[in-house]
């Protein structure tokens, strides 16, 4: 019978109390006090300020440490070779270090009061004067940080707006309520007028439609539907899309709206 993790958990801490330490404790992982192969972080940030760098990336990017490192995922940590640059990943990594710093003493220091916190106190809030760009200020919780259009603009070129729906509804099920993707009003229909000025009507139509279907509420997603059918040529749908958004609008904007309309309307 296989052992479940329960029972080897017991079974180690069995063996602890029995001889003050075990073969498997020996062997666990201990993060180094003298890393073989550093070549951007610090030689003094010791095992605390190495396991809280590594702990960022992870947290940062949403992955583990199989993602940059030589190691089998599953495997015990012990086992991985932390110090071996065969992970391309590993390398990006170095650049993107890198490149953080750069931000951080070149640029973000040219801004000095801004950064220590007057600039915020006008703006009404204030932050740590220490504030840095990290990675997890572009990266969210994803790998390849990017904005949810682009990501659907590369899915529509490459395999369709079919494929870019699912894709939407994918990572919307994946990330909705975390801060990897916006997934409010507005990428969606921002993507639709991007594609209708490059005359791509149909692509344009099929992204304002799925706006409108997780916006129902929203009289700005039923009026950029309402243009984007009016450039296909569906007028009939354009129209039934405007009166919708004449329903949802609050005052300020409904003159505006009932001018749309009469324009469709009109031809
Ligand atoms: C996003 C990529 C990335 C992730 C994820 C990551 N690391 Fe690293 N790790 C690096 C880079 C890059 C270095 C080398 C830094 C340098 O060159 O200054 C490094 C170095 C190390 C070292 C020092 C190795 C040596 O002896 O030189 C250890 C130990 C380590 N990582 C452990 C971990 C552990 C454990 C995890 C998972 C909790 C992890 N790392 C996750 C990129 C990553
Ligand atoms: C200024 C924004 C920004 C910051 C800060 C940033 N990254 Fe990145 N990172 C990017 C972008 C953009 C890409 C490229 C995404 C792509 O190719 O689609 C990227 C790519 C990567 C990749 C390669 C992913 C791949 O597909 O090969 C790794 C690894 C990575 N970043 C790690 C880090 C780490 C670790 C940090 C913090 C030390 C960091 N990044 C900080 C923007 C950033």
């Amino acid at each position: 019978m296989k052992p479940t993790t329960a029972t080897r958990v017991f079974a180690l801490a069995a063996a602890l109390l029995l001889t003050g330490s075990s073969p498997a404790a020996a062997q666990e992982f201990q993060w180094p006090d003298e890393p073989e192969n550093l070549e951007v972080l610090p030689d003094t940030l010791g095992p605390d300020g190495l396991r809280r760098t590594m702990g960022h990336f992870t947290e940062a990017l949403g992955v583990r440490c199989s993602y940059c490192h030589v190691g089998e995922e599953g495997a015990p940590l012990s086992e991985y070779d932390f110090a071996s640059d065969d992970n391309d990943h590993k390398q990006a990594a170095r650049v993107m270090l890198r490149m953080v710093e750069a931000i951080n003493s070149e640029h973000l220091e040219q801004l000095e009061h801004e950064h220590q916190g007057e600039g915020h106190a006008q703006a009404g809030y204030t932050l740590p004067a220490d504030r840095e760009v990290n990675c997890i200020t572009c990266h969210r919780g994803t790998d390849r940080p990017a904005m949810i259009e682009d990501v659907l603009a590369g899915v529509i070129e490459r395999d369709g707006v079919g494929a870019a729906v699912k894709r939407y509804e994918q990572l919307r099920e994946e990330y909705y309520g975390s801060f990897a993707y916006d997934f409010t009003v507005g990428p969606l229909s921002e993507l639709a007028r991007n594609l209708a000025t490059r005359g791509q009507t149909d692509a344009a139509v099929r992204m304002a439609e799925l706006e409108v279907k997780h916006h129902q509420e929203s009289y700005r997603a039923h009026f950029v539907l309402a243009q984007m059918l009016d450039q296909a040529g569906d007028r009939e749908r354009a129209v039934e899309s405007i009166q919708r958004a004449l329903d949802l609008a609050p005052d300020e904007a409904r003159s505006f709206l009932q001018r749309q309309l009469e324009r469709i309307r009109g031809g």
